[in-house]
């Protein structure tokens, strides 16, 4: 049996934070351990310039994020591990499929929505300040999963729009462009989101977030992250009164990190009134006893880049030659981006010529100097007898600059059943052959 592939990919815009770790990284490191699973990991840099201008944060961020998955237990020889704009066949793959997806799609985006409600709200014009590459964010994100053929896409609950929309370029690519059933060109994804910790809520409360503000770093030094989760804001119940565990944020991130004993035991605490300072300082333990070993490989792994560069490249590498860069010939193919020597336009005979008429020289019976010009098997022109092999070689040479029949010379006699008009395409085919 052909193995499940399993992709996802981090924007490399910021900081790994909690909410990377719990709704993404854990999730696809577990599957990636499954028997039967084939995982590809990748830093979504070209996703980044959509947010990102400050290119010195683009490249930081690149070195956290592969630093971070690599501490969180990745191996590159086990699964594909790669930098997004190392793989080209990416960026080809996303000009294919903005032209099958529709822009009314598109327009629904979440992303994009919300910046035109944004605008609105502010009596703007709908787009303003809304770059083409927010517009297209979910093309590009369809090309990353499709030019693998992802079966599952772990992400969080923000994201599964963004893979149903892969799912209906695929289709619409498949639909338009596909063979027989079974020889489809494209494996529509299905999305995965973790039931428990689909998303964290950040300091504010908030689905925890780069674009908020409001997240905790993954790796933070210890006491940052003790200050961190102390700063999480809840409301003003006092040590005593009970507390709602599902609506607390506190709770929710611990839920995250443990165990269901442990859940279930901190959810007992809420309902007989653990104070806020208790609550955070277990949440703190928790989350750092799990961390821990994790930061101590994270900064070794940060002190060394040419390493991780070096493993980028070469997962980068191996992964195009797997996977990419055949399926991207296929595709080419499937849409008509071919050599013009290549497939229908062969077989279709028509106007145009895909072997080339050839000028042959022979000697006569009578011992002069002859040539003919033959397509295939059928004789095109006859020359009359020259005396020397030379000038026939000569007749030859201006007829091919010419690209036409010379009607006025007598000595050459046109093949049987062949007209004018076809010896001049043959001569133009020779004389734009030459020209090349
Ligand atoms: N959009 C994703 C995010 O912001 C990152 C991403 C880019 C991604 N391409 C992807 C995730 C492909 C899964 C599959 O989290």
């Amino acid at each position: 049996m052909s193995p499940t592939r399993v992709l996802t990919g981090i924007t490399t815009s910021g900081t790994p934070h909690l909410g990377n770790y719990a709704g993404a990284i854990r999730p696809a490191l577990a599957a990636s351990r499954e028997p039967g699973v084939e995982s590809f990991y990748f830093l979504a840099d070209y996703h980044a310039l959509i947010k990102v201008s400050d290119p010195a944060r683009v490249q930081r961020s690149t070195l956290e994020i592969a630093a971070t998955w690599l501490a969180c237990g990745l191996d590159p020889d086990k699964v594909w591990f790669y930098r997004q704009s190392d793989i080209p066949e990416i960026t080809e793959l996303t000009w294919l499929l903005t032209c099958v997806a529709g822009k009314g799609i598109l327009n629904r985006a979440h992303a994009y929505k919300a910046a035109v409600d944004r605008n609105r709200s502010e009596a703007q014009d709908d787009d303003a300040g809304v770059s083409a590459g927010l517009f297209m964010y979910p093309v590009l994100m369809a090309a990353d999963i499709l030019l693998f053929n992802a079966h599952k896409v772990p992400v969080g609950r923000d994201q599964v729009q963004h893979i149903e929309m892969a799912r209906d370029f695929g289709q619409r690519f498949n639909h338009l462009y596909g063979g027989p059933a079974g020889k489809e060109y494209f494996t529509l994804p299905e999305a995965v989101v973790e039931a428990q910790v689909a998303t964290l809520p950040g300091l504010d409360g908030r689905k925890m977030s780069k674009s908020y503000d409001n997240t905790i770093a993954l790796f933070a030094p210890s006491a940052t992250l003790k200050k961190q989760i102390a700063s999480i804001v809840t409301d003003s119940r006092a040590p005593g009164e009970s507390k709602d565990a599902d609506s607390s944020n506190v709770f929710a991130l611990y839920r995250a990190f443990a165990s269901q004993e442990e859940t279930a035991a901190m959810r007992a605490a809420f309902a007989d009134g653990i104070g806020w300072g208790d609550a955070k300082r277990a949440l703190f333990e928790r989350i750092d006893a799990q961390v821990a070993p994790m930061r101590e490989q994270y900064e070794a792994l940060m002190s060394r880049p040419a390493q991780i560069e070096a493993i980028l490249r070469d997962g980068a590498q191996r992964l195009r030659a797997a996977h990419a860069t055949p399926l991207m010939s296929r595709l080419r193919e499937a849409v008509g981006l071919r050599a013009l020597t290549d497939g229908p336009v062969a077989a279709s005979a028509g106007p145009v010529r895909v072997s080339l008429p050839t000028f042959k020289q022979y000697r006569g019976d009578d011992g002069r100097f002859y040539f003919k010009l033959v397509d295939g098997d059928r004789v095109l022109m006859l020359s009359g007898g020259f005396d020397a092999p030379k000038d026939a070689g000569q007749r030859i040479a201006t007829l091919k600059r010419s690209g036409r029949l010379d009607r006025a010379d007598a000595t050459l006699s046109v093949g049987d059943g062949v007209g004018a008009d076809e010896i001049d395409a043959a001569l133009t085919a020779l004389a734009l052959a030459a020209e090349r």
